[in-house]
């Protein structure tokens, strides 16, 4: 899977270009207010004051650049210009709801009381679904993902919606984490009785001291060269908190910086024969 460019005509991209600089300076701009300090390696389980402040900062972003959106939308007569602050509202907008819906799956998963559906789920569907939800970000950078995925499937007991959280999360992190034009690569495989993901990236890699903490609440790497891409720091806690919901475990590999990293989730897989009295106790 490897589409290349934005897919706009060429009148319509120094619009997109005025709303791409709007929307840069609106995230630039709350990038610089003053927010907890966050430098050094990593921080983790802050407390609820800077937790407040980091989440209001975070949100911020987004809303600045709708309200600009709004203003280009206003201000411009031009219809290519007014398409793409629509286009950059529909995306901010966007951000800013995952934003409040990650941090409300957190605390669920924090306070053991996220709910998780039991039914037989096929993973090889999952990540093809996370994998078609991404598609325009790894053609916005022309990073190549590549999908290798059993065809007759590997089944677990678990929720869909949940599982497909988890791989859009480390999709999202690969996309965000390697350079333009660099390499992600997926594969799913059975081993024993694991189903196990590998999400392996070609990009800026993880320093090995910081592999144990980097699914900490709030956990960073903070290298300049990735400040732009910086989110909440809560994807990987999440993305834990359902593995482990789902009986299964999450590791973090890298060989350091610029190494690229290696995300491998394991979840007990579910037999032939588990799997059809799952089912037909569900059509029961
Ligand atoms: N694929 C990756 N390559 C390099 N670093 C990564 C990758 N995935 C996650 N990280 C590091 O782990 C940190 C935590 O990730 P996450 O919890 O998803 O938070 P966020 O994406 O909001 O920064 C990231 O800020 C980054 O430093
Ligand atoms: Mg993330």
């Amino acid at each position: 899977m490897n589409r290349e460019g934005s897919g706009l005509k060429s009148d319509e991209r120094s619009s997109a270009s005025l709303c791409t600089a709007q929307e840069r300076s609106a995230a630039g701009e709350e990038r610089a207010r003053s927010v907890p300090a966050r430098d050094g390696m990593i921080d983790s389980e802050l407390g609820h004051n800077e937790l407040l402040a980091i989440f209001a900062h975070e949100l911020r972003s987004p809303l600045s650049a709708i309200s600009n959106a709004l203003d280009i939308w206003r201000s411009q007569a031009d219809l290519n210009a007014q398409k793409c602050a629509q286009r950059m509202l529909d995306r901010q907008l966007r951000k800013a709801i995952r934003l409040v819906d990650d941090l409300m799956d957190l605390s669920r998963v924090k306070r053991g009381v996220i709910h998780t559906a039991a039914a037989t789920v096929d993973l090889s569907r999952v990540v093809g679904d996370a994998a078609d939800g991404l598609t325009h970000q790894f053609s916005a950078h022309r990073q190549t993902l590549s999908l290798d995925l059993p065809p007759e499937g590997v089944c677990v007991l678990g929720d869909a919606t949940r599982l497909e959280q988890v791989v859009a999360n480390l999709l999202c992190n690969s996309a965000k984490f390697t350079q333009d034009g660099g390499r992600i690569e997926v594969t799913l495989v059975r081993q024993a009785q694991d189903a196990v993901l590998s999400v392996r990236d070609n990009g800026i890699g993880i320093d090995p001291g910081m592999l144990s903490s980097i699914f900490d609440l709030f956990a960073q790497a903070d290298r300049a060269a990735d400040r732009t891409q910086r989110g909440l720091g809560i994807g990987l806690t999440l993305a834990r908190g359902l593995v482990e919901s789902h009986g299964g475990t999450i590791e973090a590999r890298s060989s350091g910086h610029n190494e690229g990293s290696e995300f491998i989730v394991r979840l007990p897989v579910l037999s032939t024969a588990e799997a059809g009295a799952q089912h037909a106790t569900a059509d029961s």
